[in-house]
């Protein structure tokens, strides 16, 4: 379908997004990551801008192509996609977190590749600090913004996903089970999620490609008022 038989909901509203999984640092040539190829979040900006929005994409993937007309932000780690939030979301009037962020990072980071430790114990152990929930403080600094989330999880998809609701303050949040058994989620090119709003409604959306999966979770956020 051509892009301009689509309602343009979010004309003239800037939507920024984050896309991709975080990479923290052990050493130069080794990082802790997770399984998040950027698939939905570049589903989210394409369907964004085919809805008429002004789509900025923080992103830390190479691999995908970035949808026309979009600005792209990279990042690596978890603290630089907070930054680039921060700055994004001031004059946002969407922000969605679609991002796998890492829960914690290396506490001290080497400068030079570390050397096996030989001759030694057969055993290392690398000290993690928690990272700051993006999120969280996003929504907790905002003005107008709408703020979405995503809760990607692998049992009691919809007790955890309003549990973040709740935890974060957000708008909205994006439930989608991942794990071994499914064929949605991460890297696939299909998804099933549900929205769940603070008004306490809930919008399940049947199994379908992430870009129609993206155009229809927008055209929901664009057209469900929240009592605030
Ligand atoms: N998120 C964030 N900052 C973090 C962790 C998560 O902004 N440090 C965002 C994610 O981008 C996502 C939402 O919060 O939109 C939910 O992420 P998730 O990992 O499911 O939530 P957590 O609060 O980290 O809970 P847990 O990992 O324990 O399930
Ligand atoms: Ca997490």
């Amino acid at each position: 379908m051509a892009k301009h038989s689509y309602p343009q909901l979010l004309a003239n509203k800037k939507v920024v997004i984050s896309a991709g999984a975080t990479k923290e640092r052990i050493d130069p040539v080794r990082y802790i990551t997770n399984d998040s190829s950027g698939k939905m979040g570049y589903a989210m900006a394409t369907a964004a801008t085919w809805l008429g929005a002004d789509v900025t994409l923080v992103s830390s993937t190479q691999r995908l192509t970035a949808p026309i007309n979009t600005h792209v932000i990279p990042f690596e780690n978890a603290l630089e996609l907070q930054t680039a939030m921060e700055t994004e979301a001031k004059q946002a009037d969407y922000v969605m977190m679609v991002a796998a962020v890492s829960d914690y990072r290396v506490a001290h980071p080497q400068e030079q590749k570390i050397k096996k430790q030989h001759h030694q114990s057969n055993q290392l152990t690398l000290e993690l600090i928690e990272n700051p929930d993006i999120l969280k403080g996003l929504a907790a600094q905002k003005n107008q913004q709408i703020m979405i989330g995503f809760a990607a999880e692998t049992e009691n998809l919809i007790e955890h996903a309003q549990a973040k609701l709740q935890r974060k303050k957000v708008d909205w949040i994006i439930a989608n089970q991942v794990g071994k058994n499914h064929q949605t989620g991460f890297n696939t090119d299909d998804n099933q999620v549900t929205l769940l709003s603070a008004n306490g409604e809930r919008f399940p959306l049947p199994l379908m490609s992430k870009l129609e999966t993206a155009l229809a979770a927008w055209q929901i956020i664009a057209q469900t008022p929240l009592n605030k």
